[in-house]
């Protein structure tokens, strides 16, 4: 269902609030929680994610008084509810009872109670007994009118390897397959003598005396992800026997392997994501932002929802630092800039027990009288002055490609070297994007539904899996007049992790006009690259961890290996195909001069994308018609305001946006102060303005 997100805010504004975990407390607490809430501007609170053997201390015996108070209470005071169905952590009751239902590890360690999330995704006495307790959830809250969302389990993940899944994953090979033969043909078990004469014999990857069948584990992978998503939608349907339209959502945590989000998009009524980004990272910000352009991408470029994110410091690091109200207010703006409706948290009030006792929360366990509930009142109060920008879209004409399947297939053992992580290639290529002040959506490559021609420029860092329809369509778009950056040790293999057969890239070499016929580790130092094309020429660059044997079939040479195995090699070159341009950048390119960076500046120069970069750590973002300015570092900074309208939309750039008051004239939506559209501001440490063209 699209616009589920649309139906809260509609009515909530700009979402506030987090898990609350009213189980763990007293009812003079609840009192207490409610109240505090209200002066925080708290809307929305998820409950229950961990309540399943408080609702339900023995199979069948159910307990409600409880929560019937509690949101009673919330209700009452006006907060709203994200109800989960509390099945990620079964009560000790169900593995006692049902030892099957534990999950097992690839070694065949069977997990045990006494933590969370240990279910088997297969296990039937799991799936019946949280079936149970989502029709008993649902059945009494869904005409309550504090519930305005359902949150079903919470970040799925479980991986298992037990008998029954192994079952499970013959089913849907079989599905996938349909013959044997096929299944042979697909996995190459000719390699190492795995051919299989009886689908009994398949397993699941557990450990081996050496490494896995590629391609077993990349479906392994997608079996893994899809049984998930079965529990989800079996939640689901759960649900909706009795709430025919609230939304359905579960939280995803950005960038983890366990699922492919990609798969699950179409029955997540809300996209919500749950993100920590680690206050210790020099790029926190910057991958910060990278995961934020993830979200917004699953939405299909629409508003997205932070469901989780920590008020200060986190307790799972192995050292926690602490983060500052004032660098939280930057992580929680950044993401309404990027397209987020709503900031929640993990979690309301501070646990004194338990395992997450140490991880911060909106309310510490030290009270309201501490500088991290005073942040998150402030920062409740500047929310309710935004609520404009709900719903707006984000300003960006840029693309970042990555899909799971390549993720998954990159990162599996035996590769031409393992230091190439590509994760960290697209993060590192998006920290570039975030210097030059270059907004991106981060899509799959191997997905028909995306709309690459809505973007100037697509990049694809790290696309290692091509298969050949994802060819085809990047074909197309470039030949139709885009442009595309093609990243080092992409093209290699399809979307079963066998080699493409001919020079490399080979679903994409006459788009790219160059082609490899080998993958070079270098040697630790890197090889000098040296720049000749046109314009290009005396710029000095590094090449590290990996290059590719590459020649120009008619695409113009821009760099040069000068040094070590690669030497005379093409390592940068650019070509026309059709009425766009192709960069290809075959290896990992360090500055300072003949960086990364000026490949990609050079690059949206080519394809007519302004570059919105105001000095380091300043990021700034349109949305609608309103700049959110961010100064993401501990010193201060300017805000050119003149240089940020040249970026943003072109209703904007233009001045035609209808008003009486004049698009030169930039209202602070925070304090109410006009600034001139020419000004030159101070950004004080960590501060953020957002200043709307027009009237606000
Ligand atoms: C995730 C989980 C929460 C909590 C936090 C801690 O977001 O969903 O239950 O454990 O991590 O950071
Ligand atoms: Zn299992």
């Amino acid at each position: 269902m699209a616009g589920g997100l649309a139906r809260l805010t509609d009515e909530l504004g700009i979402l506030y609030g987090g898990d609350y975990n009213p189980e763990q407390w007293d009812r003079e607490v609840w009192r207490e929680d409610v109240a505090l809430m209200r002066e925080a501007g708290v809307n929305l609170v998820t409950v229950g994610v961990f309540s399943w053997s408080h609702l339900e201390p023995r199979p069948g015996e159910y307990r409600f008084a409880w929560l019937d108070e509690v949101l009673d209470l919330l209700h009452d005071a006006g907060i709203a509810v994200d109800l989960a169905t509390p099945v990620a952590s079964p009560p000790p009751w169900l593995g006692h009872r049902h030892p099957e239902s534990l999950p097992t590890t690839a070694d065949g360690t069977v997990l045990s109670y006494g933590s969370r999330n240990q279910f088997c995704p297969s296990s039937d006495a799991y799936r019946t007994a949280a079936v149970a307790i989502a029709e008993q959830v649902a059945a009494r809250y869904a005409r309550h009118p504090a519930v305005r969302m359902w949150h079903a389990g919470n970040e799925y993940g479980q991986v298992c390897f037990c008998d029954r899944c192994a079952e499970r994953f013959r089913d849907w090979l079989r599905a996938r397959y349909g013959t044997l033969d096929d299944l042979n043909a697909a996995w190459a078990t000719a390699v190492w003598s795995q051919e299989y004469g009886d689908w009994a014999e398949i397993l699941p990857p557990r450990v081996a005396p050496y490494h896995h069948n590629p391609a077993q584990e990349l479906d392994f992978r997608r079996f893994g992800s899809d049984l998930l998503l079965d529990l989800y939608r079996e939640q689901k349907a759960v649900v909706r026997r009795h709430d025919r339209d609230r939304p359905v959502t579960t939280n995803l945590m950005g960038f983890f392997g366990g699922i492919d989000p990609h798969d699950w998009r179409a029955d997540l009524d809300v996209v919500a994501d749950d993100a920590y980004p680690d206050p210790a990272s020099p790029d926190a910000a910057a991958d910060a932002a990278l995961v934020n352009h993830l979200a917004r991408g699953l939405a299909g470029g629409g508003s997205w929802l932070r469901m989780e994110q920590a008020a200060s410091a986190v307790s799972w690091r192995e050292h926690n630092l602490t983060k500052s109200p004032e660098r939280l207010r930057t992580e929680v703006l950044q993401a309404l800039a990027h397209g987020c409706d709503g900031a929640l948290f993990f979690q309301w009030r501070q646990a004194r027990s338990g395992p997450e006792r140490f991880h911060s929360a909106m309310l510490p366990v030290a009270g309201a009288d501490t500088a991290v509930h005073q942040g998150v009142r402030s920062l409740g109060a500047e929310l309710r002055a935004l609520r404009g920008l709900v719903g707006e879209p984000v300003h960006r004409r840029v693309a970042l490609l990555w899909d799971w399947t390549s993720w998954w297939a990159a990162t599996q053992v035996a590769l031409p070297t393992a230091r190439l992580d590509p994760l960290a290639t697209l993060q590192a290529w998006h920290r570039e994007l975030w210097r030059l002040g270059v907004v991106a959506d981060v899509v799959p490559a191997d997905r028909a539904d995306v709309a690459l021609h809505d973007y100037d420029l697509v990049l694809a860092p790290a696309q290692y899996v091509l298969d050949n329809d994802s060819a085809a369509r990047l074909d197309a778009y470039v030949a139709g007049g885009g442009h595309l950056v093609w990243g080092p040790f992409g093209g290699v293999a399809d979307g079963l992790s066998h080699l493409h057969a001919g020079r490399s890239p080979a679903p994409l070499r006459h788009v790219l006009g160059v082609s490899a016929e080998e993958w070079v580790p270098l040697p630790d130092g890197g090889s000098a690259v040296a720049w000749s094309g046109a314009g290009v020429e005396g710029l000095r660059g590094t090449a590290a961890t990996l290059g590719e044997r590459t020649r120009s079939d008619g695409a113009d040479v821009l760099a040069t290996y000068d040094d070590g195995p690669l030497a005379g090699c093409v390592a940068v070159a650019r070509h026309a195909h059709g009425s766009g341009r192709t960069w290809y950048v075959g290896t990992a390119l360090a500055g300072p001069a003949g960086g990364l960076g000026d490949v990609l500046r050079a690059a949206l120069d080519d394809a007519g994308v302004p570059l919105g970069g105001q000095g380091p750590g300043v990021e700034t973002v349109w949305r609608g018609g309103v700049l959110v300015a961010i100064n993401h570092a501990d010193r201060a900074a300017t805000l050119d305001l003149a240089a940020a309208r040249a970026v943003g939309p072109a209703a904007v750039r233009d001045a035609t946006v209808p008003t009486d008051v004049p698009t030169d004239v930039l209202t602070d939506l925070l304090t109410g102060a006009r600034h001139d559209g020419s000004a030159t501001l101070p950004l004080a440490p960590y501060d953020v303005v957002v200043l709307a063209t027009g009237r606000p």
